[in-house]
């Protein structure tokens, strides 16, 4: 059993990926953090994320070490997110994490646990089309930059709202072109995704609808 779980920044859906796949005993994968971590990287060595081929060997080096732990927390400032959010756009290092994240519900299967959550922005079209079960989690653009300006409140990092509302607009601007080149969830994943507009929804109605949805399978 695979849950595809798409829908732009700060929509709520890896919060939505988590809890689900912890009430299911599900594998988990955030594949939002696989492009992080590319960033992450590209910024330690002080490579512009625009030198395509420098951004290609530094994926290329992470592919040999994505199995190891590493430090969550190191990924998830505003600067992580825009960087990994530019070398998305670059197909060759997308095209090295696809393995990677097709790979991840086999291996679960492999340990004995039945199902895997997948969230990102692809998971439903490129990732695992085959998915029987496709949420596309979004909200209003204020909402989520509402929610993010809370959050870097809460982690004591400093920012503005009209700030925070302007980074998101850029990141969804550059998140939805590729999207519209490539897939346009949900226009091209079809009938069969069940679009959740968690604009005005807590995070306990989310999950209830959600799970819903998932149980009626
Ligand atoms: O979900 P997130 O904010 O952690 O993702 C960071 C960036 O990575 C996001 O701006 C776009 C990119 N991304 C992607 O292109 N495809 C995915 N499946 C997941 C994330």
């Amino acid at each position: 059993m695979i849950i595809a779980i798409d829908g732009p920044a700060a929509s709520g859906k890896g919060s939505l990926a988590r809890r689900l796949a912890e009430h299911l005993n599900y594998g988990f994968l955030d594949t939002g953090s696989l492009y992080r971590r590319v960033a992450l990287a590209v910024l330690e060595q002080n490579i512009d994320p625009k030198d395509t081929n420098a951004v290609i060997e530094a994926a290329q080096n992470l592919i040999a070490v994505l199995d190891q732990p590493y430090d969550d927390s190191a990924l998830r400032s505003d600067n992580v997110g825009q960087t990994a959010s530019i070398v998305a756009q670059i197909q060759e290092v997308r095209d090295l994490l696809i393995q990677y994240q097709r790979d991840f519900p086999l291996q679960a299967l492999q340990k004995g646990i039945k199902g895997a959550v997948l969230d990102g922005r692809d998971i439903g079209t490129v990732i695992c089309p085959e998915a029987p079960i496709k949420l596309f989690i979004t909200a209003e653009v204020e909402k989520r930059a509402q929610r993010r300006h809370k959050e870097l409140q809460s982690r004591d990092i400093q920012a503005t709202k009209p700030e925070v509302l302007a980074e998101m607009l850029e990141r969804d601007a550059r998140d939805q072109k590729r999207l519209d080149e490539h897939l346009a969830p949900p226009r091209v994943i079809g009938h069969d995704v069940h679009i959740i507009d968690t604009s005005d929804m807590t995070p306990d109605e989310v999950f209830n609808h959600a799970l819903k949805i998932v149980t009626s399978h």
